[in-house]
């Protein structure tokens, strides 16, 4: 009896942090869009990601790259780590896998299954 309470108490302590792993892997992702991609792909004027992404889209799809809900994972890694134009690569010192992906769900959250 003792030890099922135990194992309940650990997991009604444990949950809340599990939870708040999975958010916070989204706020990490946030947290480098907005230092290394938004000066260029967020709104506004002035933004060379945001300008070319509308000259190339129209209005078939939105010029600001956190809206977007049909970037795919493999190809945003691509983009990321290869030479794109207007684009400099961003090497793993500066942006590590782990934050690599949390980049990739935060650009991913809104597509369809
Ligand atoms: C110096 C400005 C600049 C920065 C910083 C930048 N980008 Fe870009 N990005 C561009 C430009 C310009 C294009 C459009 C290239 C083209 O039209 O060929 C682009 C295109 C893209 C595309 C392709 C979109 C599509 O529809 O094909 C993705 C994905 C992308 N960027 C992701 C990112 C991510 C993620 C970051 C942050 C790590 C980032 N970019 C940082 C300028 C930038």
């Amino acid at each position: 009896m003792k030890k099922i309470i135990h194992t309940a108490l650990t997991l009604f302590c444990l949950a809340p942090f599990a939870a708040g792993a999975q958010d916070s892997a989204m706020e990490t992702g946030e947290r480098i869009y907005l230092a290394r991609c938004e000066y260029c792909h967020g709104e506004g004027p002035q933004k060379g990601g945001t300008m070319m992404l509308h000259r190339r889209y129209g209005e078939s799809k939105p010029a600001v790259l956190h809206q977007r809900i049909d970037l795919l994972p493999e190809y945003i890694r691509n983009v990321v780590r290869t030479n794109t134009p207007g684009m400099t690569p961003v090497r793993i010192t500066e942006v590590n896998e782990e934050e690599l992906d949390a980049l990739v769900a935060f650009l991913t959250r809104n597509n369809p299954d």
